[in-house]
């Protein structure tokens, strides 16, 4: 059983599944400057656009670009990881894939379980972020939409129309090809930087030196109903009484803004779609990674330098910040971008979730009908549409604070596994070509997984409940399904 449990499915015969003639393998046709468009595509939206505000106003004040820095480092580290694994298993799947050619089947199968959370529930807070900005804009146009149909019933609202029906809307357009999607990419990823360098370039006229003043505000206890579980596990641990702001607030502020990042991995699972994925995932993967963090830092600095921290708005910040300077023609500017910026994230989110679901299927850990690929447009069809509509309910449901959080510790998650799996490969094939070597292994690998679980002990022990009980579902799902279906067995 235990040898069951940790059967590993053999590297060339992965990369051999690519090219099965049943019609299960994705078209080739991505390059390293697409997957460049892809990664920035995926990663500058919510986090930056809308979770900035909340970080530096709860949490670590105009340090809040520290937050960013800190949660950059992080993923950088990981980003090598991915880097290697992603040019060593050039399939689709992700670090699912990766850990299955390494540390055997369950602990893939806990992998593709926690890209679920990432990917999918990635959608949803995406998508809710998304509809904050359209109600934004909507309410400066004189068309207010009613509270009933903007908002998940825990925030006031019935359903949150707009971010249900997005995620509907662009699983329609994923069904038709990857050849579409990028192309359409394309045009939001550069709507989406030319807005975040106009934030930039324009707010940097309004910055005020005071407002930096404290930039480490003093630490002090939360409001109400932030003790107990609700405090980073770390102060629990450690018997801290909970506070925010100081050094601790930069670090509980570095645990939010790391959905910033979320989606740079996002690039590994396509691979499977690249046309020299040796050459081109290194490249993909830490380009855009290096792209965004500069972006933010710089995009966080010029905000709390424009408005106090304080005073910065939890839903629209940047927006609000030139509404702040009386400068409305550009916060409407940026909320436009924000609204077609951010339905490229839930796309390119969705694609990955697609695509985890696809490999896993074809490995039989779940039902075949996921790895169906449509005979025209290539794409895995009925994946992307049982996702669509299950985040959409999730995305209309619930609030956003709800979800954010959990993406971040399932994906804090998977980062441990793709750098612990780095250390195996590199001791059980060491004769593998690879395109990308992580440098300074095993330290490297050993520091990116200490910097990931510091980043994960910053999120709330309910959280880390909340984490443990989606973990033990899927153990029932795979005993129940997985285990006895896979194609290894
Ligand atoms: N990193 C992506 C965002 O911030 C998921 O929206």
């Amino acid at each position: 059983m235990a040898n069951a449990l940790f059967r590993t499915k053999n590297i060339e015969q992965s990369i051999q599944d690519t090219d099965e003639p049943e019609g299960h393998g994705l078209r080739r046709e991505l390059s390293a400057l697409d997957l460049m468009v892809f990664g920035v595509g995926v990663v500058v939206g919510t986090g930056i656009f809308v979770l900035t505000g909340t970080a530096a106003k709860d949490y670590a004040g105009p340090a809040v670009a520290l937050s960013f820095v800190l949660a950059g480092v992080v993923c950088g580290l990981a980003a090598l990881c991915y880097a290697e694994f992603a040019s060593t298993v050039p399939v689709a799947g992700s670090a699912y894939t990766f850990s299955y050619t390494t540390l055997g089947e369950l602990p893939a199968w806990i992998i593709g379980w926690d890209l679920i959370l990432e990917l999918a529930l990635g959608v949803g807070v995406v998508s809710i972020g998304w509809s904050g900005y359209l109600n934004s804009l909507l309410s400066q146009a004189g068309l207010e939409l009613p509270e009933a149909i903007t908002a998940a019933p825990g925030d006031g609202g019935k359903v949150n129309l707009p971010a249900l029906l997005l995620v509907l809307g662009v699983a329609a357009i994923l069904v038709f090809g990857v050849k579409l999607s990028a192309r359409f990419n394309l045009v939001m990823v550069t709507i989406k930087i030319a807005i975040v360098l106009l934030v930039i370039f324009a707010g940097l006229f309004f910055v005020k030196s005071g407002n930096y003043n404290p930039f480490v505000p003093d630490s002090q206890p939360p409001s109400s109903g932030h003790g107990g579980l609700k405090a980073p596990l770390v102060q629990t641990l450690f018997g801290f009484e909970p506070q925010i702001y100081g050094a601790m607030g930069i670090f509980s502020g570095a645990a939010l803004v790391f959905f910033a990042y979320i989606g740079f991995d996002v690039v590994a699972t396509a691979a499977e779609e690249t046309r020299k994925p040796q050459r081109d995932m290194p490249i993909g993967i830490l380009g855009s990674l290096v792209i965004c963090t500069i972006l933010y830092v710089s995009v966080s600095l010029v905000v709390v330098g424009m408005q106090r921290y304080d005073m910065l708005s939890s839903a629209a910040p940047l927006a609000e910040a030139f509404r702040s300077v009386d400068k409305g023609w550009i916060a409407t500017i940026i909320s436009i971008g924000a609204v077609a910026g951010l339905t490229t994230v839930c796309m390119i989110l969705m694609m990955g979730q697609s695509r985890v679901f696809f490999a896993m299927s074809r490995d039989g850990l779940l039902p075949p009908l996921f790895a169906r690929v449509h005979p025209k447009y290539g794409t895995p069809h009925v994946s992307t549409m049982l996702i669509a509509v299950v985040v959409a309910a999730i995305a209309g449901f619930t609030p956003i604070h709800e979800i954010d959080v959990m993406v971040n510790i399932g994906t804090l998650f998977a980062f441990l596994v793709v750098a612990a799996s780095v250390l195996i490969l590199r001791r059980t094939r060491p004769e593998l070509p690879r395109a990308f070597r992580v440098p300074l292994v095993p330290w490297l690998p050993i520091l990116s997984m200490l910097a990931t679980l510091w980043l994960m002990i910053n999120l709330s022990g309910e959280t880390w409940l909340r984490f443990l009980v989606w973990m033990v579902a899927g153990f029932a799902v795979y005993f129940f399904y997985g285990a006895r279906h896979s194609r290894l067995r």
